[in-house]
């Protein structure tokens, strides 16, 4: 799959190598206690922003998720259904600018702990850049993170509440931004970091085992999870998201962030030593 250079990339000294791309998405499950209120998981934070700061074989583009700094909001003012449910106009819109403000803090720490593992962050809020109707993705501009590679930055962004054309304000996963950029970027994987070890078999009784290939059969018989403190869809959605990603032409993966290395090793040769993979499908 050929790489994309981004548009216009910097010559001379400032010229940065061509290596190749990896999405890795942070999810909120492994950066904070999603079902309480704003708990920060710190140690963990500062491990994986180690890890992505010594990664030397690709470019990183870096998507983090809300967790319990936006979900529990999200699911309290109905941010991922259309309004006429439980929240008025007002308080919907309120609600939007308590979660969106939430987020921030979220996004804040993520890039602060960069900062500190020595890594170049470069902060990409897709409320500014992305557009939604009914809830789904109408519109969304990547140039500014094609900038930022190209300036030697880790472009950074995250699941947000962005504006939407017919319900005002609606919530864009960053597992939907993840599928964007592997269409846009061509990067040679797609790492999803989570709190579990992959995607558990289905209806598997007692000992659960990790799925290692995940393919359009494991989805299908995935459950929808029931009562889950999640906006944006939980464990189903991922592997949906993955699927799509495979469809693509790029190598998408779960793996655990609470396992000390297992991001360094999805980053590295081939990459699948843990969790669970959508193979890429060739692309005509
Ligand atoms: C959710 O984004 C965004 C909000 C609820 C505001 P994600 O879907 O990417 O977040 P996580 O990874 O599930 O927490």
């Amino acid at each position: 799959m050929p790489q994309r250079e981004p548009a216009g990339a910097l010559t001379g000294p400032f010229a940065i190598p061509s290596l190749p791309i990896a999405v890795v998405k942070l999810g909120g499950s492994v950066l904070t206690r999603k079902r309480e209120s704003e708990k920060l998981r710190p140690k963990v934070l500062a491990r994986l922003a180690r890890e992505v700061a010594e990664v030397r074989t690709h470019r990183i583009v870096l998507l983090h998720g809300a967790g319990g700094f936006g979900h529990p909001g999200a699911v309290r003012f109905g941010l991922s259904l259309p309004p006429n449910g439980s929240a008025s106009p007002t308080e919907r819109i309120r609600g939007a600018a308590i979660v969106s403000a939430e987020v921030r803090r979220l996004h804040l720490a993520v890039l602060r702990a960069l900062v500190d593992a020595g890594a170049r962050p470069w902060s990409v809020p897709m409320a500014t850049h992305a557009e939604q109707e009914e809830g789904r993705l109408a519109h969304i501009d990547l140039d500014p993170i094609d900038r930022a590679l190209a300036g030697g930055f880790v472009p950074v962004s995250f699941g947000d509440v962005v504006p939407d054309r017919v319900w005002g304000s609606s919530i864009l996963s960053a597992d939907t931004i993840a599928v964007e950029l592997a269409e846009r970027l061509r990067p040679d994987r797609v790492v999803f970091v989570s709190d579990v070890p992959g995607v558990y078999s289905p209806g598997a009784a007692g000992r659960r085992h990790v799925v290692r290939e995940l393919t359009d059969e494991v989805y299908s018989a995935l459950a929808p999870a029931p009562g889950a403190p999640d906006a944006t869809g939980g464990i189903r959605g991922k592997v949906a998201a993955m699927r799509a990603i495979a469809r693509r032409g790029v190598n998408a993966g779960l793996i655990s962030g609470l396992s000390d290395g297992a991001l360094s090793r999805a980053l590295r040769d081939d990459g699948s030593t843990d969790g669970s993979w959508a193979r890429a499908e060739s692309s005509s």
